[in-house]
């Protein structure tokens, strides 16, 4: 089979947003660098379609690391503890292992990029204010769940500026930002994934760590605090199995009377096309029937479907789009976040007030 390494390129290329590369000065080195090295993007192109994301090979290099490599293991190490050496130096090193044991990394491809990112529940929580608005009792369904870290949307506080909890996430709001008000009661918490991770299991924990970019500590120390705080909170049921197989079981969960809240953050977009069309409309037919609500957060260029009334040009290259369907409504256009929830943009005037368009940050 040939390999598409042009279309690896682009890939590695779009890899990071500018405002991704800015802060992250190895992960922004690397991605450069592979974009021309030929093992990179052959390792990439090898990919299955729906997994050809440079996030994978990046994870699959980290994960090498923590699992003690003798050269990767000690320059993950310094990235992780804030003292990295120069990029550069790092980069060759990096190339260096990647050329003598592309094996290595290629025994890893088989995997799913898995990130997950408890920073999308504080763009969830005012989306759910939104879309459950006079509902005091949800049951909440998130698909491609991963360890299920955003089924605790309401466990998580949410400020503009990061404080010593590692609890309370970091968003910074532009425009009406539902953030007032409590929010409806969780009466049950179902999470679906093709590959559930558990989070007391210690392999499923270090693949979610390989997930998350060496260079932000602070997302280590949010997934350890939370690894250590669930055990006190609500109990989860997860579903093992493809979303359009699993979606009518995890709707029928929870409790009666309840509005049932569907949440799926970057899942659709390892969707094939096909299935991220039935999926729209599986869902988008739910909401008609009055008793579900959806909100969907995705970048659009790598979803099928058609964007929802109301859409706006991105604030940045790279933002994702935070789509609402209310029970008995249609999708609708919400706003504009990081994707990893650092910021919102709130784009559609909510109860009269004026959308303000700022700049994010
Ligand atoms: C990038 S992760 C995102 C996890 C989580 N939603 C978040 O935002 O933190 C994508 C998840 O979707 C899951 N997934 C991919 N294809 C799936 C499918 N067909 N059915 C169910 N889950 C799937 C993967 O296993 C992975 O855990």
């Amino acid at each position: 089979m040939r390999l598409d390494l042009d279309d690896a390129r682009r890939r590695y290329g779009w890899a990071l947003t500018a405002e991704d590369q800015d802060r992250l000065p190895f992960y922004a080195g690397l991605v450069h660098a592979f974009e021309d090295d030929a093992t990179a993007l052959e390792l990439l192109a090898q990919v299955r379609a729906e997994q050809r994301n440079p996030m994978l090979v990046l994870a699959a290099l980290h994960l090498l690391a923590l699992e003690g490599h003798p050269v990767l293991g000690p320059l993950y190490a310094d990235v992780r503890r804030g003292t990295p050496r120069p990029v550069d130096e790092m980069v060759a090193s990096v190339l260096a292992v990647l050329h003598a044991e592309p094996e290595l990394v290629r025994a890893q491809l088989h995997r799913s990029t898995q990130t997950n990112e408890p920073g999308r529940s504080a763009v969830l929580q005012p989306a759910l204010r939104y879309v459950a608005a006079g509902a005091t009792r949800v049951n909440l369904v998130d698909v491609g769940t991963s360890a299920g870290v955003n089924l605790y949307l309401d466990y998580y506080g949410v400020a503009p500026e990061d404080s010593e909890d590692p609890l309370t996430l970091v968003c910074r709001d532009v425009g009406p930002v539902e953030r007032t008000g409590a929010l409806p009661h969780i009466a049950s918490r179902t999470g679906v994934d093709l590959h559930p991770l558990d989070l007391a299991n210690p392999q499923d924990q270090r693949w979610l760590e390989a997930c998350v970019w060496p260079e932000e500590r602070r997302r280590f120390e949010r997934m350890e605090a939370i690894v250590s705080a669930r055990a006190s909170w609500p109990p989860v049921s997860i579903i093992a199995g493809d979303a359009l197989d699993r979606l009518d079981a995890a709707l029928a969960r929870g409790e009666d009377g309840a509005l049932t809240v569907v949440t799926s953050t970057w899942f659709a977009a390892y969707l094939p096309r096909d299935a991220q069309l039935a999926y729209h409309a599986r869902l988008t037919d739910a909401c008609a029937s009055g008793s579900v609500a959806w909100i969907s957060i995705e970048l659009p260029v790598a979803v099928a479907w058609p964007s929802p009334p109301g859409t706006t040009a991105p604030p940045r290259v790279g933002a994702t789009q935070v789509m609402v369907t209310r029970p008995g409504g249609e999708p609708e256009h919400y706003g504009w976040c990081h994707h990893h929830g650092r910021w919102l943009v709130r784009d559609a005037p909510a109860r009269g007030e004026t959308t303000t368009r700022d700049a994010a940050d």
